[in-house]
């Protein structure tokens, strides 16, 4: 079947913002007395701000009141907010622009589904909004990857269906939530952690544009 829409996760996938998130959570794990390693980090990625700070106390063993739960959480994102702060085209990630080009010239219609609820400002500061016909982020979803409500919002709002659409994905999380919602899978990364994906390439340098037309017309 032919596919008319692709769906892009934000951080890790086009932009290398998974390093700011981990540097922030990091740091609130030190001010509460333990370590946070980059392979605990694994476990954030795709999953929501609140649910990260869930899985963050349960890691350090750390009981929280709600008023410190949201204490917690608006730190993390004043942090994090900092570091993407002054963020510019420069920390778009390798070759991306030439995917998101060469699907424009193919009219394929193009989405965000992130679980950030920053990813507008972000895709603003770096120049590529007008590249996505919709934007679908924290902010607009009720339930977290792996369900697959982000991507499904964004194929109705593409106006495709679900079959057509393809989706880039950094994180395990994001490649369920692509299966759940019966599209096609391309994981961004360690293809032994994205073992699910239905394909699988370290970065976008990976990726020709023969591999894009081939999926496009499978
Ligand atoms: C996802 C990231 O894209 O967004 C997660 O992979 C992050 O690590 C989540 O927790 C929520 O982001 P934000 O910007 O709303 O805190
Ligand atoms: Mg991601």
């Amino acid at each position: 079947m032919k596919k008319n829409g692709f769906i892009f996760d934000l951080d890790g996938v086009i932009v290398d913002t998974a390093k700011y998130h981990y540097l922030a959570w990091k740091n609130l794990a030190n001010k509460l007395g333990f370590e946070f390693t980059e392979e605990q980090n694994e476990l954030f990625k795709g999953v929501s701000r609140k649910r990260c700070l869930e899985i963050l106390l349960q890691i350090g063993g750390v009981t929280a009141t709600q008023k410190q739960f949201d204490h917690w959480m608006g730190e993390k994102n004043k942090e994090y907010l900092q570091y993407i702060e002054n963020m510019d085209a420069s920390e778009i990630l390798s070759d991306v622009p030439k995917v998101l080009h060469f699907l424009k010239e193919k009219n394929i219609q193009m989405a965000v589904g992130s679980a950030s609820k920053n990813a507008r400002p972000i895709l603003e500061k770096v120049g590529l909004i007008s590249y996505f016909k919709t934007i679908i982020d924290g902010n607009n979803v009720t339930k977290a990857k792996p369900d697959p409500e982000v991507f499904l919002l964004a194929a109705q709002e593409l106006g495709v269906r679900p079959q057509e659409c393809v989706v880039f994905e950094d994180a395990v999380a994001g490649i369920q939530a692509a299966k759940n919602a019966s599209m096609t899978s391309i994981g961004i990364g360690d293809a032994k952690i994205l073992a699910e994906a239905n394909y699988n390439f370290r970065d976008f340098t990976e990726i020709s544009l023969d591999f894009l037309n081939a999926v496009i017309y499978e």
